[in-house]
């Protein structure tokens, strides 16, 4: 199957095939970057730049490192000595990037829509990479790859999303994707963060922590998306940390071989404790490596790469 789209906007659009292509071509950029010259030329004379409006840690480094190891040139935007300080549009921000000569833009935004935006109106391929609370594709993309790592398949195992899913663009992302792998999918948190609604995306919705762990051989944790609430929506991070938090005694009533995620950044204490964020099951930083083979093989898919050319059938 070719790879037909030039932008990657959300998860919600792709097919299961695509999905499944972008993990194979990612599975042959994690042996790229395993080499001890852990660069090929796939994207030389290239130039990405990374408009990111918002702040990131491990979206940004790993955009960044996927265009170098495709030996792209890069291009961080930095925000705060933009002229955007001065007034200036997003729409007028992308067009003076792209008439700079930039080949793609990759952006994050607080506002749900700016991706999808940017795309109809330029001429370059745009990556999403976090849209306010809507998608956020490359984070449930390197979610699922490392679900697939660690445990084989994603069809029919028990995956529990737990926290703040009314304002995550992590979780919407990995709902639609885990939804499309055929994973079991129960959302958990209090009601005010995770309504009912959410059902009609194909998932369960908890309020109960101890049952939504029963046997669950994965755990997602998110962390209270406080910059996005405009509302109050428990009475304090201590008792929603005393309800909904994770801890030994309740990480005890996962399945024995169950792994624990974090998109990060993490509130240790707060919706997770640091011995299990640092502990055995724990596959935190694995998500975070494999970010890099899977923008990898995003950049170079919306590039015009042909997949073939890095996935030899052998
Ligand atoms: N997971 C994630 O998006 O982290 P950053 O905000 O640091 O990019």
């Amino acid at each position: 199957m070719s790879w037909n789209r030039r932008h990657l906007i959300t998860i919600e659009e792709l097919s299961l095939a695509e999905l499944e292509q972008i993990h194979t071509v990612a599975a042959a950029f994690k042996k790229v970057l395993g080499r001890s010259v852990k660069k090929i030329p796939a994207l030389r004379g290239k130039t990405i730049v990374n408009l990111f409006l918002e702040p990131s840690t491990r979206t940004r480094m790993a955009f960044d490192m996927a265009a170098k190891r495709l030996s792209a040139d890069v291009i961080s935007f930095d925000a705060a000595s933009s002229s955007t300080t001065k007034g200036e549009t997003l729409r007028d921000t992308a067009e003076n990037i792209a008439a700079l000569g930039a080949d793609m833009i990759v952006i994050r935004h607080n506002c749900a829509g700016s991706p999808l935006y940017l795309s109809r109106i330029l001429d370059i391929p745009v990556i999403n990479a976090g849209d306010g609370s809507h998608e956020h594709p490359t984070q449930g993309l390197l979610d699922t790859f490392t679900i697939k790592e660690r445990l084989g398949t994603l069809r029919g195992r028990r995956v529990v999303i737990l926290g703040d899913i009314l304002f995550s663009r992590v979780a919407r992302s990995n709902i639609h994707a885990l939804v499309k792998f055929g994973a079991d999918v129960t959302l958990c948190g209090p009601s005010t963060l995770v309504p009912e609604s959410l059902r009609s995306l194909g998932v369960k919705v908890s309020h109960d922590l101890r049952s939504a762990l029963a046997d669950a051989e994965v755990v997602m944790l998110l962390r209270i998306q406080h910059e996005r609430q405009t509302a109050s929506m428990f009475p304090s991070l201590g008792e929603y940390t005393s309800m909904f938090g994770l801890n030994r005694t309740r990480a005890g009533w996962l399945h024995p071989n169950a792994i624990i995620m974090h998109p990060g950044p993490i509130n240790r204490g707060v919706e997770i404790d640091s011995d299990l964020a640092d502990g055995d099951r724990s596959v935190i930083l694995d998500q975070v490596s494999n970010g890099i083979a899977v923008r990898m093989a995003c950049l170079y898919l919306c590039a015009g790469g042909r997949p073939e050319a890095v996935t030899p059938t052998e």
